[in-house]
């Protein structure tokens, strides 16, 4: 999908398909109301024959209209004028793409005046229509002996703007929108795949072709590099599986060596069973998509070394199958981490923070500004946010502030959620220094508290993505989440330091 941005407004414009607003009043939007003009009243007439009555999800395609340039004009309900927000603009464009690409108008115009979102720029308008775009064509049809004919015609969105002192930002919002699609598309491809397919191995692949493509610098740590550096509680849930684990290390330079990275770390389970505490038959398929932090993290570098941000980011992945068998951790087994710590292990599903815990260790070495790690991590997340949110706790407050701000910015939200010290009692054991679960209550806190011990020495945050990583059901599928916060986050940060 291609996009561009212009000056403009309907009659001065050609092309197949142009879209004017129509709100729940019967009040035409700005472009609708000029259309209407040069058309002599063509849209008051549709408008007053009662065929579009404005509201929300609902569009009318026209054809041939006279003193037009366009071969079509779709015209599109706007809902309520007065409580037009973020999600009516969402609902206009999902309304106006779905509906396109049904015919075979091969490009749209949309003029960004019509949408009165409150307080949001052009430059927000430009960045969502161009991921709204992109989303809606993506399909994941790799694995289908033949494609599925379901591509639509509809290769290029114009957005015409009428203030050309926005020209340049819209420019930056458009390319930066582009690059956040493609992150997510780098995501959904790597979420989607099958679990025999996406193992450790192939994670690893594909972050040396991103490097090679991006130059930027990967790196491999075998299971005899990770039992060197003492990485016991990884391996512990790698040794059930035949798939060899990796440590996977992306390393994006783009603001000079000096500069102290922002490491990104990203739960890389390739398959989840369980292991020995094997999870139940239904749905457990969707655990191939346990490694949607690792591709979040691939997504996000991948995003930000296209648009060439100036800032250090390193992305650490631990990969690995849970699996269970003879040679699988069990409940009851102690095992020593890289920080020292001795973990008992009295759930193997609670698997994500054994891999993390190492990883966060190793994230010492780069000297972080900040480490954010992405996970996966627990179903009570999904229990306490739904689908909508990401789970976020932190050990500092600005961190937090600046992710939920940037989650905000991007339509890509997040809720904090307390890592007070009381919670960290729930994770006492009688064996070793830490037990890996705290038992039902909060259960999304207690993984993060887990996971805190081993971040003391660095600013840190963690993302619970357990509920908005993918999508069940009918629309099963990955939903590239949280690169757009994430690579909003790190925009912010290269403005916050310069
Ligand atoms: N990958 C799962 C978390 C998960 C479950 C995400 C369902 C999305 C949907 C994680 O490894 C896990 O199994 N967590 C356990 C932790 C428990 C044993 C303390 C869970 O949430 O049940
Ligand atoms: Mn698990
Ligand atoms: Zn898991």
């Amino acid at each position: 999908m291609d996009f561009e941005i212009k000056i403009g407004t309907p009659e001065k414009q050609r092309g197949a398909c142009a879209v004017v607003g129509v709100f729940e009043s019967r009040k035409l939007s700005n472009s609708a109301r000029m259309l209407d003009k040069i058309t002599n009243g063509y849209v008051k007439n549709i408008v007053a024959l009662g065929d579009m009555d404005g509201k929300a999800n609902t569009s009318l395609l026209l054809h041939k209209i006279p003193d037009t340039q366009f071969k079509r004009v779709l015209l599109v309900g706007l809902g309520k004028e007065q409580e037009f927000k973020e999600k009516s603009f969402l609902t206009a464009i999902n309304t106006i793409l779905s509906n396109l690409q049904k015919t075979a108008a091969t490009d749209v115009t949309l003029f960004l005046s019509d949408f009165p979102v409150k307080e949001r720029t052009s430059e927000w308008k430009v960045i969502q229509t161009v991921i709204a775009g992109i989303s809606s064509n993506y399909r994941f049809d790799q694995l289908k002996s033949k494609p599925e004919n379901s591509q639509s015609h509809l290769r290029k969105i114009v957005l015409c703007i009428d203030d050309r002192n926005e020209m340049a930002v819209c420019e930056t919002a458009m390319q930066r929108g582009l690059a956040i699609a493609q992150g997510m598309s780098l995501a959904k491809d790597l979420g989607n795949l099958a679990a025999n397919i996406c193992t450790p191995t192939y994670l690893a692949k594909q972050a040396k072709d991103l490097a090679k493509a991006h130059k930027m610098k990967a790196s491999v740590l075998e299971e005899k590099d990770m039992e060197k550096l003492g990485m016991g509680s990884l391996l512990a849930v790698a040794q059930g599986s035949e798939q060899p684990a990796k440590l996977i290390v992306l390393e994006y330079h783009g603001a000079g060596k000096k500069e102290d990275p922002i490491v990104l770390v990203g739960k890389g389970v390739t398959f989840d069973t369980g292991g020995i505490s094997i999870k139940p038959a239904a749905e457990m398929d969707e655990m191939k998509f346990d490694m949607s932090g690792a591709a979040s993290v691939l997504g996000t570098l991948h995003a930000i070394a296209e648009m060439k941000l100036p800032i250090n980011v390193i992305g650490i992945i631990p990969a690995t199958e849970n699996m269970p068998s003879g040679k699988a951790a069990k409940p009851s087994d102690v095992v020593t981490s890289m920080s020292g710590q001795t973990i008992e292990i009295l759930n193997t599903d609670a698997e994500g923070r054994l891999i993390l815990c190492d990883a966060l260790t190793y994230a010492e070495r780069y000297n972080p500004k900040a480490v954010i790690d992405i996970a996966t991590l627990t179903g009570a997340c999904v229990i306490a946010l739904g689908n909508f949110t990401t789970g976020l706790m932190s050990n500092d407050n600005k961190l937090a502030e600046e992710l939920l701000s940037a989650g905000e910015q991007v339509g890509d939200r997040a809720w904090q959620l307390p890592l007070w010290d009381e919670y960290q009692d729930l994770l006492k054991s009688n064996f070793a220094d830490v037990a890996n679960i705290g038992g039902r209550a909060a259960g999304t806190i207690t993984a993060a508290c887990f996971l805190s011990r081993f971040a003391k020495k660095y600013r840190w945050a963690h993302l619970d993505i357990a509920g908005t990583a993918w999508k069940s059901g009918k629309e099963k599928g990955s939903t590239g989440r949280p690169v757009p916060l994430l690579t909003q986050f790190l925009i912010a940060q290269t403005k916050a330091s310069t």
